[in-house]
């Protein structure tokens, strides 16, 4: 497949978000139309923060069918759910209403006061929200290769359509981008690249912060995937777009580079596509 990505420009991070949660809104409910249900791998990062706040309210908040929407994550952090680090805490913070998240305090993993939170949210149901367990890991003492190897059972106990490959295959995956060219936690020179592994433990990277262990899905997720998304934003990021969306392919280099696709969508912010070759610009 391969081929290039939609790219869309906006002005500013909060139109980005704004632009990417619609997209998003969009995909999810025509998953739900097509196939009765929408399986969504989310990101970690600061970049999904904005996309959350956007699809928690009005009108995006009562636009998607929610209890048909699977939430899943392409990584994650190993810290407890409710660690400023973990990828997971966003979501329950910012995009899952304080109703629904109490049903989330008797599972042992979600400890955060849902006093403290103001609706709105969305009423996700509990069960739809499929969050690697990492307070059992850490209780147990069980390592990140626990929590990889649970997650990848309980994604395998989910049915979820696979691709050619055998790879499961997801409607959307939100992705961020790191200033190295990493996504998940694929980063460059990644053996995860040559693996058939559907979750894997990361080690804690030394080059780029935070400097935590993780698990990962397999980014040949991204091959299957109908709509992979990235989204990003400021100067930061500029470097690395550039790299990403310029002539040079090498996706062990970049592992970015595998959501560089045909079908793909790329929502940056005037800052990270200031250097964009001008053949990536649309
Ligand atoms: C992680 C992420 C990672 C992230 C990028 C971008 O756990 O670190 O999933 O792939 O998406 O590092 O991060 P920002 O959104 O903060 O730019």
């Amino acid at each position: 497949m391969r081929g290039e990505p939609r790219i869309e420009v906006l002005p500013d991070p909060e139109a980005t978000s704004r632009a990417a949660a619609t997209a998003i809104a969009d995909a999810l409910v025509e998953a739900v139309a097509q196939r009765g249900r929408a399986l969504w791998a989310t990101t970690g990062g600061s970049t999904p923060v904005g996309i959350y706040r956007e699809l928690s309210v009005d009108p995006l908040r009562d636009i998607v069918p929610w209890s048909a929407v699977d939430v899943w994550w392409g990584d994650d952090r190993y810290v407890p759910r409710d660690h400023p680090l973990s990828n997971v805490l966003p979501l329950d913070q910012v995009l899952v209403s304080a109703s629904a998240r109490a049903g989330l305090s008797g599972t042992g993993e979600y400890a955060v006061d849902v006093e403290t939170h103001v609706e709105p949210g969305v009423r996700l149901p509990v069960a739809n929200i499929h969050a690697p367990r990492m307070n059992d890991a850490i209780g147990l003492a069980a390592g990140p290769e626990w929590a990889a190897e649970e997650y990848a059972d309980r994604l395998r106990d989910a049915g979820l359509p696979l691709s050619d490959d055998g790879f499961p295959v997801f409607d959307l995956v939100l992705l961020g981008v790191g200033s190295d060219g990493h996504l998940l936690s694929v980063f460059p020179g990644s053996s995860l690249l040559d693996s058939d592994a559907w979750v894997s433990a990361i080690p804690a990277p030394t080059h780029i912060e935070p400097h935590v262990p993780r698990i990962s899905m397999n980014p040949r997720i991204l091959d299957a995937a109908r709509l992979p998304m990235v989204v990003s934003h400021g100067a930061g990021k500029a470097e690395i777009m550039a790299t990403l969306l310029g002539e040079e392919r090498d996706a062990h280099r970049w592992p970015a580079q595998l959501a560089r696709r045909e079908g793909a969508v790329w929502f940056l912010d005037a800052a990270a596509a200031a250097k964009l070759p001008s053949s990536a610009q649309g």
